[in-house]
């Protein structure tokens, strides 16, 4: 059975890359990815010479490229995961966000529809629904509210497939997850960001005051989640899946700071993200109840394991914080002022 993953060199898709093939001994993967900034072949690796496994260069917005691949194997399935990610690097500039998600997702769709396919399961997330207030939960029929350009091309990505489903009866299904957390994570994202800087005696920029809430979810939950909506979800239908575990930033920033031995003084607190959802909360109910799958892993044990890969792994790491990556953090936090100095420990 051949699968197409879609941005499997990326922090889920390479983390999904490795429990499917464990999980799913039928499984063939084809990787197709672009490897941009925040793809890394390297983080699998341990797959090289695996004959289930074959890595295939190339964008998702390339119709002719995308063809190619369709025209070349034939696919029992598409995982789509290959996305522009990161809702700070979409405010600078919401351009690739458009091309990879929206426009990627157009391209994946037709090819699937012109060479057929038994399953297409497009990877989304909870911040297509917008901002709860102190109390509720997205559910499934929560009206679509994306507030930042990265989760508007998404949410664009998501009326594709459902429209494709309608349309033309594609066999197409959506996940939408909370927050994720995990080994391989691109150090853009709070969590890896944070360790990587506390592992380096740096402070880590809180934006605003730090109350805006996230649900998080451990990477390996998401992938079995995943998959169990690729093996039993019913084609049409949308799936939340998430941890069951909300935290303020600053919670988890003084989680982190405990786990690196820091203090408070850890902490500077920068200017807000302009449209700064305030709080995510999933009703992941209709999973669970569906497809027999939870979330298993226990944060705190799932954030001293992240932290401690992040220890074992500086060369990953180091290997990131550079050219690039030292350009963006410079334009995403080295202007801003501090609104409030922290002392030095
Ligand atoms: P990531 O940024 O770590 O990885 C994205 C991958 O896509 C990279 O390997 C990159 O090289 C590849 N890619 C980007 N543009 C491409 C293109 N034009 N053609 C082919 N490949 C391209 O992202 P992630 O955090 O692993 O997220 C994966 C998916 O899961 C995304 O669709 C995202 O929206 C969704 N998601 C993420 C989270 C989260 O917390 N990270 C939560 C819910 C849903
Ligand atoms: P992030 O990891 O970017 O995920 P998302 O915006 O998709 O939820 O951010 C998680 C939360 O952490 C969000 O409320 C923004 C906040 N945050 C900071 O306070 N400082 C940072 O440097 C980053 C990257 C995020």
């Amino acid at each position: 059975m051949r699968i197409l993953i879609t941005g499997g060199c990326g922090f889920i898709g390479s983390n999904l890359v490795r429990y499917l093939l464990h999980h799913e001994p039928a499984a063939h993967v084809v990787n197709l990815d672009l490897l941009t900034y925040a793809g890394n072949a390297s983080n699998l690796a341990d797959l090289a010479g695996d004959s289930r496994y074959e890595l295939v260069r190339a964008d998702v917005a390339d119709r002719d490229a995308v063809r190619e691949l369709f025209r070349g194997r034939k696919f029992d399935s598409v995982l789509h995961l290959a996305a522009e990610s990161h809702v700070d690097r979409s405010i600078h500039d919401s351009t690739p966000f458009i091309r990879t998600n929206v426009v990627g997702t157009q391209v994946l769709l037709d090819a699937a529809k012109e060479f057929g396919i038994r399953r297409f399961v497009q990877v989304s997330t909870d911040e297509v629904y917008g901002s709860l207030g102190p109390s509720g939960l997205f559910t499934e029929t929560t009206p679509l509210c994306p507030s930042s350009p990265y989760s508007a091309s998404k949410a664009a990505a998501d009326l594709l497939v459902g429209a494709y489903h309608h349309t033309f009866g594609m066999p197409t299904l959506i996940t939408r997850c909370s927050n994720n957390y995990g080994p391989y994570q691109f150090p853009e994202k709070l969590i890896p960001l944070f360790i990587s800087n506390l592992l380096r005696g740096e402070q880590v920029p809180v934006y605003g005051d730090g109350l805006n809430v996230r649900d998080w979810i451990h990477v390996e939950d998401h992938c079995a989640g995943i998959v169990a909506v690729w093996r039993s979800g019913r084609p049409g239908e949308v799936y939340n899946l998430g941890g069951r575990c909300e935290k303020t930033n600053l919670a988890l920033t003084h989680e982190l700071i405990a786990l690196a031995g820091r203090t408070f003084a850890a902490i500077r607190y920068v200017a807000d993200r302009p449209g700064h959802d305030r709080r995510y909360a999933i009703d992941c109910s209709k999973a669970e109840q569906e497809l027999g799958w939870t979330p298993k892993v226990d944060f705190s044990v799932g954030l001293r394991e992240t932290f401690d890969w992040y220890r074992a792994h500086p060369a990953w790491v180091e290997s990131i914080r550079n050219g690039e990556y030292r350009s963006y953090y410079e334009r995403q936090y080295g202007g801003k002022t501090a609104a409030n100095t922290s002392v030095s420990e």
